[in-house]
């Protein structure tokens, strides 16, 4: 017997079938990028959802020359978008957690679906949107708020659904990770390539958020509750941003082996979920160390189908409209079929969302790169590595770099795996030292092995 599973485009589309129609709010590089890629691949579009799709209105509080609105509805009084009786989709892509909030709590209770690429809302105010939106039927889809065009999200969702995932690590944030590959590369200096990064549109509108990690913390707390089942908890993620780098590490770590790279790290530890976002040195070989640019990649370890790599451009507007688009055409799909193909929001069922622990950063096992600057004196290496043992650590190398100044060293360490806690305690104790100069550099090191 023939079973059918879903309903033929043929019997949805035609002149009797309604269009879908999209209000956007926010007519900034996501908004107009949006705009616009609707406009070109329409059709193609149209063939994929058996339903056309009509921009019907736009909020933006400015006008925005640069993108063509004829024929659609502009109010400058955003919420217009979210209260037009005729808006199936609202997609908001004004940014923030403020008025954002507002739009996507008022739409959710006007019955409407929603697209949005704010992952800082969806960070911090996620758990509350999504009761929201499923108390109410509604959808909220959010492919572009992690690494831009990479379809991370629905790889997460669906495509690894039958696996047990047991870390997750991701280059999440291309502004930090366009400003490191220039200053590798190149020697450029950290804020010119931040500001051609703004210019690019790359760029958060408080680029701190890019340089500081807290970006990439947005998008690792969305990873990790897909990837594990547990609610969104951004408090708990540890962040670390780029700015204390310096061009000495960078070509330190390069001569031992290894990239420094600014990563978001999720992983399943005995007692907890880490989650935290800093820079780490990887083994120059792995595919992901090799990840430049605005480019963005999420190298993700689960069983059994082991470690799987996505990889592609994470901002700017041309790959973020490429999510926001696929977002609406899964919302149209769905709703061909009165909504019974959404996906729960978080991957796992509401209902059935984990409770365990986020660890703290003190609880974290790691390996470090430790770089001290130390008086060339006999007796000042036996005093690190007495401390060192002290504290229950073990050192995989240790390198002497000549005197750059008169008297004084560089001495690098790596160390094994060691719970943070023993290494802060170890760090305090050689800066104690009469022999160790200023602050000792820590960056923690990841091997990265499935
Ligand atoms: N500022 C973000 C980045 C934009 O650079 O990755 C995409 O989320």
């Amino acid at each position: 017997m023939f079973l059918a599973f879903w309903t033929p485009i043929s019997s949805i589309s035609g002149d009797d079938v309604k269009p879908v129609s999209v209000g956007i709010v926010g007519l900034g590089t996501v908004g107009g990028g949006a705009l616009n890629l609707l406009r070109d691949n329409a059709a193609e579009i149209s063939r994929r959802t058996g339903r056309d799709i009509r921009i019907t209105h736009v909020g933006a509080r400015r006008e925005n020359p640069r993108y063509d609105l004829s024929g659609i509805k502009v109010s400058r009084d955003i919420m217009a978008v979210v209260n037009d009786a005729e808006i199936d989709i609202v997609v908001e892509v004004i940014g923030g957690t403020t008025t954002a909030r507002d739009v996507v709590m008022q739409a959710i209770a006007n019955g409407k679906h929603v697209v949005t690429a704010n992952k800082a809302l969806l960070a911090e105010f996620g758990n509350e949107i999504f009761a929201a939106a499923e108390e109410k039927g509604v959808y909220v889809a959010f492919e572009a708020a992690v690494a831009g065009g990479v379809p991370i999200i629905k790889v997460l969702r669906e495509g690894l659904a039958a696996n047990h995932v047991e870390w997750l690590a991701g280059i999440i944030n291309g502004t930090g990770n366009f400003i490191l590959t220039e200053m590798r590369e190149k020697g450029r200096d950290f804020y010119d390539v931040l500001k051609e990064a703004q210019e690019l549109g790359y760029a958060e509108a408080d680029p701190t958020f890019d340089v500081e990690g807290i970006d990439a913390a947005h998008k690792l707390t969305i990873l990790a509750s897909l990837a594990f089942g547990i609610p969104l908890q951004f408090k708990k993620a540890y962040t670390e941003g780029i700015t204390k780098l310096t061009r000495e590490d960078v070509s330190y770590a390069e001569e031992l082996g290894f990239r420094i790279k600014h990563l978001g790290i999720a992983r399943r530890a005995e007692n907890g979920i880490e989650l935290r976002v800093h820079p780490t040195l990887i083994p120059a070989e792995r595919l992901i160390a090799n990840v430049n640019g605005v480019k963005n990649a999420v190298l993700v370890q689960s069983a059994p189908v082991g470690a799987t790599l996505y990889y592609g451009s994470g901002a700017g507007a041309g790959p973020t409209a490429s999510a926001v688009v696929a977002d609406i055409v899964d919302v149209v799909r769905a709703l061909n079929t009165q909504g019974s193909g959404f996906v729960p929001h978080l991957a796992f069922q509401p209902g059935a969302l984990a409770d365990t622990p986020i660890l703290p950063m003190d609880e974290v096992l790691t390996s470090y790169y430790l770089r001290l600057t130390a008086n060339d004196r006999p007796g000042v290496l036996a005093d690190v590595t007495r401390i060192l043992s002290e504290h229950g650590i073990s050192i995989e190398a240790i390198l002497q770099k000549p005197a750059h100044e008169a008297g004084s060293v560089p001495v690098i360490l790596l160390t094994k795996r060691v719970q943070e806690k023993k290494m802060n305690q170890a760090i305090l104790k050689m800066e104690a030292l009469d022999d160790i100069i200023g602050k000792v550099v820590r960056i923690r090191m990841e091997n990265l092995d499935a």
